[in-house]
């Protein structure tokens, strides 16, 4: 009597286990379909260049998911080159299209493609990057003082010229190479008691300034293209200083040579005195141990 009630309990159990098992199932496999169904391919936006010294990078948003993107390049009236085919990436280097010639303008795009479907027969959703002219655009670096040296009162100032990634004729060109005349170095100094600055300009790499006699100076250099209307100047180098103690740093090492030998020599000479002294005193004790002994 109790085997009967137990199993039609167990019935209507089971069958509202299966058919939330079906449910379930169904739920599950419209949630795939449905994701394979849909593949979320989303438009790039927000298409920046990020250029210095003509090393050029295009970026975008946002990161992709279960899709993949790919960047065409192209001046005014050329055909459009891929670069980064089917890429996760948010970025783009496309240095080696742009070195090509500088002065072009340049315009870029980015195509969203399914996973694993980079040729689709579809048109893909695309985005257009604004127009970038690599020699008005690109970020001057952040220049870098070569040496300087102090001859009389004047002060002569080198600044290093950057090897960019611009060739010709299979070779890099420096920074100078690439803009000529266009390129200005301004010298920004002042003493190193005081806070006045003072300009000096150039349109080579090189600056010869007066100095106060016995004055220490401290300097740094910026790069400036006049002839731009944005993007002028690059960022400040570091700053360095003249320094008279460094003038007379061969008198100072020799002095101090001299006090090091003079301390190594005492060293040496009280070292040799005291051997001299214990083995003295050394054959007292063997002469005398014996007799101790004894
Ligand atoms: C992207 O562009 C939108 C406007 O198009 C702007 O509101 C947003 O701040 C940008 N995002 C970034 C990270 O630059
Ligand atoms: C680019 O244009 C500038 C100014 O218009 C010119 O001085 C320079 O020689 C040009 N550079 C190249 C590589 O054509
Ligand atoms: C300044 O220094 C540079 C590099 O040391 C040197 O080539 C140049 O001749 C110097 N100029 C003057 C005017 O002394
Ligand atoms: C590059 O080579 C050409 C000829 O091959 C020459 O006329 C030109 O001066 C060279 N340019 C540089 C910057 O060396």
């Amino acid at each position: 009597m109790a085997t009967p009630t137990a199993s039609q309990a167990s019935y209507p159990e089971s069958a509202v286990a299966r058919t939330l098992l079906l449910l379930l199932l169904g739920w599950v496999l419209g949630q795939v379909t449905g994701a394979a169904g849909t593949t979320d391919v989303t438009k790039a936006y927000n298409l920046t260049w990020k250029s210095t010294n003509f090393k050029t990078i295009l970026e975008w948003e946002p990161k992709p998911i279960n899709y993949v993107y790919s960047v065409q390049i192209s001046h005014r009236l050329g055909d459009w080159k891929v670069k980064c085919f089917s890429t996760t990436d948010t970025e783009c280097d496309v240095t080696d299209e742009i070195v090509k010639d500088v002065n072009q303008t340049y315009v870029a795009r980015v195509l969203s493609y399914p996973m694993g479907a980079s040729t689709t027969s579809e048109e893909p959703p695309l985005a257009n990057s604004p127009e970038f002219t690599p020699y008005l655009e690109t970020n001057l670096g952040q220049p870098s003082i070569k040496s300087f040296e102090q001859v009389g009162t004047k002060l002569n100032v080198t600044v290093q010229d950057s090897r960019t990634l611009v060739k010709m004729n299979s070779t890099f060109l420096s920074l100078r190479k690439v803009f000529g005349e266009d390129l200005s170095y301004i010298l920004y100094y002042w003493r190193a008691s005081s806070t006045g600055r003072k300009t000096a300009k150039t349109n080579t790499n090189e600056f010869l300034i007066d100095m106060d006699k016995g004055e220490d100076y401290c300097f740094l250099v910026q790069a400036v293209i006049p002839s731009r209307k944005t993007n002028q100047k690059s960022p400040e180098s570091s700053i360095e200083c003249t320094n008279y103690g460094k003038d007379m740093s061969p008198e100072m090492f020799f002095i101090i040579g001299a006090v090091v030998f003079v301390v190594i020599i005492i060293i040496i000479l009280s070292v040799s005195l005291y051997k001299c002294r214990q083995t003295k005193a050394g054959h007292n004790t063997k002469e005398n141990s014996p007799l101790r002994a004894a």
